[in-house]
């Protein structure tokens, strides 16, 4: 027989925890923290300002989209557990760092999509670097647009040449601006790491085994590679996957927090079929290349994020933080 959970509330809470920080956020600075509500109610979730990346994300878009990812991630756990969560956006206006509760609903027996989303959790994993060249199952397309669909976005694959060209070239100028801006290299800097100094969170230098130029969509440069290796490498065009950008209807927090969810959403569907995403939003921090963007590719809907999906070769899970770190108790003290 199944036990109520709700009886013990750092039990639960962590339980939920466990699963929300298994998100993706950028330069893996899971920018949460969680607050248990006590027995019987739910747990909170609310942004970490303190873990916005000032020059990357002035606006916290991408902050929250990651705060969404997480609170996806919440509703799989309540469901897995056999409850139906009862789930409010920006529960209190005057705190816009607020950005849901989730409480637990009535007993409600999981279902098998839900079970297979929440059995990707700990599979889903960011690829940086090529593909394997093997071509992703026709269907997923559909399924892919539907999940994001469902959860308030829209999946837009890219499939022309051109269009392709045209968004690779806008990666390009993106992230050369990035490389040459000081304030925003010293940012990445700060959010890597070294083998020797592990930490809970950031991305460790050797993640990058491949050069970030190697494909026609450039990555994000953590371990120097370009510096090391000025020569652009040979291209393997073939091995970029499937382009997809998706957007919202609106562009404010909460479009935001939908879009993480969506996010999220998308990606566990992906890998439930053992298909990753490696991402590309570095010209989604650059104001007028978002506009171009919007404008010759998303058709006028604002994007949120730009994906490939594949088949990784490899895959190299990141840290999170321990629980105790990110989750609030009831009582305990608001610093
Ligand atoms: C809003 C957002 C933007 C991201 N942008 C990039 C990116 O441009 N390049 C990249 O390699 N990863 C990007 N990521 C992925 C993170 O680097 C990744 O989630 C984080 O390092 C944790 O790794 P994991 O997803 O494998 O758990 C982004 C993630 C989010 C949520």
């Amino acid at each position: 027989m199944m036990s109520d959970v709700r009886a013990d509330p750092c039990h639960a809470s962590a339980y939920l925890v466990r699963a929300a920080v298994t998100a993706p956020s950028p330069y893996n600075t899971q920018p949460w923290t969680f607050v248990a509500e006590g027995v019987d109610r739910g747990i909170e979730v609310h942004a970490d300002a303190d873990r916005m990346l000032l020059h990357a994300d002035p606006a916290g878009r991408e902050l929250v989209i990651s705060c969404g990812a997480a609170l996806f991630n919440v509703r799989l756990a309540v469901r897995h557990l056999g409850f139906a969560p009862v789930v409010q956006h920006f529960p209190r206006p005057a705190d816009p760092a607020f950005l849901a509760r989730v409480e637990w609903g009535a007993y409600q027996r999981p279902s098998p999509e839900g079970e297979r989303l929440f059995g990707s959790l700990r599979r889903r994993h960011t690829v940086r670097g090529p593909f394997l060249a093997e071509p992703l199952p026709p269907s997923l397309a559909d399924d892919l647009r539907d999940h994001a669909h469902r959860a308030g976005a829209t999946l837009d694959f890219v499939t022309d040449r051109a269009g392709r060209r045209h968004l690779a070239e806008l990666v390009r100028i993106a992230e050369d601006a990035h490389r040459s801006r000081p304030e925003y290299a010293a940012e990445q800097r700060r959010w890597t790491w070294w083998p020797g100094e592990p930490r809970y969170d950031g991305i460790p230098a050797d993640t990058d085994v491949t050069h970030p130029d190697v494909t026609n969509f450039p990555g994000r440069d953590h371990a120097g590679l370009t510096r090391m290796f000025p020569a652009r490498p040979q291209r393997r065009p073939s091995r970029t996957g499937a382009v997809a950008i998706l957007s919202t209807d609106r562009d404010d927090p909460a479009a935001w927090l939908r879009a993480g969810e969506a996010l999220q959403r998308t990606l566990l569907e992906a890998a439930d079929h053992g298909v990753m995403a490696a991402f590309h939003t570095q010209p989604l921090e650059v104001p007028s290349l978002r506009v171009r963007i919007r404008r010759t590719l998303s058709g006028g809907a604002f994007p949120q994020m730009i994906f490939h999906l594949g088949y990784p070769p490899w895959i190299r899970p990141l840290p999170r933080r321990p629980v105790a770190d990110v989750l609030r108790m009831p009582g305990a003290e608001r610093t």
